[in-house]
């Protein structure tokens, strides 16, 4: 098996970079907020953490190809080395001063993650994989959890907020979780919510609309944990797919079967 601890402490020198810089804006509070779209907000602190962590990668490994969320980059499974971050995985949190947002930084090689590192900036939470070895919160091994039933599980989710053509199936769903599980969190950051589920906070996590940037890192750190992750048909077309289902096999089956029953089959549809 290859050896990828190079690249993996790259990463996490390359989050630490860009978790620096995230904290200055948070204490100086000075920064422009503009909208590439409708509820898409990016700030100054997404575009310097950006290109702090790509020059940190860059330096190491020029060959590399890279897909940033801000300078974006092919979009397709990368089957050459990829490097996938997103500088400011919750920037509407951010911008908002709600203190949950991550730095998110994978590398993938033949179609698949071999490092992934988010760094939850707030409480300096470490999360990292590197394919094999394990997934690790602060250097300690992490496992999904062991809950079986249903009814006592914790779900984490995104509510829709730029793409709302599901909105209404998205609350019949949410409706049916609330009777049937422990509850729903939506903590506002893709990354740390598919970390959540590796540490075993959550039981099982599903969120449409996400980019590969997103959920890139943290779905090594899921398999990695011992979690499954899937696309909405519970394929493997979850990086681009847009349509992402995560948690230990049992709760990840019973998400699976839930949105099979509250959404149409074109809705559930993976995008290619
Ligand atoms: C967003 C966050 C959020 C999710 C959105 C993402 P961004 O990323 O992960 O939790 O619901 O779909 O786009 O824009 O803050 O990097
Ligand atoms: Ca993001
Ligand atoms: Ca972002």
């Amino acid at each position: 098996m290859t050896d990828y601890s190079k690249e993996l402490e790259i990463a996490k020198q390359a989050a630490q970079k860009g978790s620096e810089i995230i904290r200055n804006y948070t204490s100086n509070q000075n920064f422009n907020i503009e909208l590439k779209g409708k509820n898409d907000l990016v700030t100054d602190a997404d575009l310097e953490t950006e290109k702090v962590i790509l020059t940190h990668i860059r330096n190491v490994f020029p060959e590399d190809q890279i897909m940033a969320e801000e300078s974006a980059g092919e979009r397709r499974v990368p089957e050459a080395r990829t490097w996938l971050v997103d500088p400011i995985d919750g920037t509407t949190n951010f911008a908002h001063g709600f203190p949950i947002y991550c730095v998110s930084v994978a590398m993938w090689e033949h179609g698949e993650p071999k490092v992934g590192v988010v760094l939850e900036v707030g409480r300096d939470q470490l999360f990292t994989a590197q394919k094999g070895r394990g997934a690790r919160l602060n250097g300690s091994l992490i496992h999904i959890s062991r809950i079986t039933d249903p009814a006592d599980s914790l779900i984490g989710t995104g509510f829709p907020y730029r793409d709302l053509h599901m909105v209404e199936h998205y609350l019949d769903l949410f409706e049916y979780l609330m009777h049937n599980t422990h509850g729903v969190r939506r903590p506002g950051s893709a990354a740390y919510d598919l970390c959540c589920v590796a540490a075993g906070y959550f039981d099982g996590f599903y969120e449409y609309s996400l980019n590969a940037w997103d959920v890139a890192a943290a779905s090594l750190i899921i398999q990695e944990a011992g979690g499954e992750i899937s696309d909405w048909e519970g394929d493997d077309n979850w990086l681009f797919g847009k349509r992402i289902l995560a948690g230990n096999k049992v709760i990840h089956d019973f998400l699976l079967n839930a949105v099979e029953e509250h959404f149409t089959p074109e809705e559930r549809k993976a995008e290619k």
